[in-house]
């Protein structure tokens, strides 16, 4: 279904929204628990990444695709990647398991191309797991106070 004001304006691209119901032909159904968790940590797409433990975010390396694909602004997985893996885990049972499957095909999103999301490099959005509190940063605060 295409619904314009489910639409989003990323410079020339209309992005959507997917369908997040376990539905087997239209949404998270035929995807597994770890590529909805892939998807939330590393903003995988889930239908265009193997279904295997990732260790890093290497392309190449500790089973990061050599070339992937990520998931379309401005779906928030970049603000995510600190949450914890149970956490995700959860958000990725609830999904499969908790919600009544939906049949609702949406078209997929137009851009776009994925070397968008090399911009998000840990000099600019910090390393993960984060470094544990108080960092050097806090430390500095709490001293003045
Ligand atoms: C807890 C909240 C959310 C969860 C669990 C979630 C989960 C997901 C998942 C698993 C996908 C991939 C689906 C697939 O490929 O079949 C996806 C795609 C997407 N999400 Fe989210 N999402 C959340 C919040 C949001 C928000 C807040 C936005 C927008 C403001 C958003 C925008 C999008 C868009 C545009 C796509 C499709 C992008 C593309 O076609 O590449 N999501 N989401």
């Amino acid at each position: 279904m295409r619904d314009p004001s489910q639409e989003y304006q990323v410079g020339p691209f209309k992005t959507r929204a997917r369908n997040l119901t376990p539905d087997n032909e239209t949404g998270l159904g035929r995807f597994s628990e770890r590529q909805i968790f892939n998807a939330l940590r590393y903003g995988l797409r889930p239908g265009e990444t193997p279904d295997v433990v990732i260790t890093s975010t290497t392309p190449g390396k500790g089973n990061f695709p050599d070339h992937p694909k990520y998931i379309a602004p401005p779906m928030p997985w970049p603000a995510w990647r600190l949450m914890s893996d149970q956490e995700l885990w959860d958000i990725a049972a609830y999904l499969k398991r908790g919600l009544k499957p939906v049949h609702n095909k949406v078209a997929d999103s137009e851009g776009p191309p994925d070397f968008w999301a090399s911009a998000y490099t840990p000099d600019k959005i910090g390393t993960r797991p984060p470094p544990p509190f108080p960092t050097a940063n806090e430390k500095a605060l709490l001293s003045v106070h």
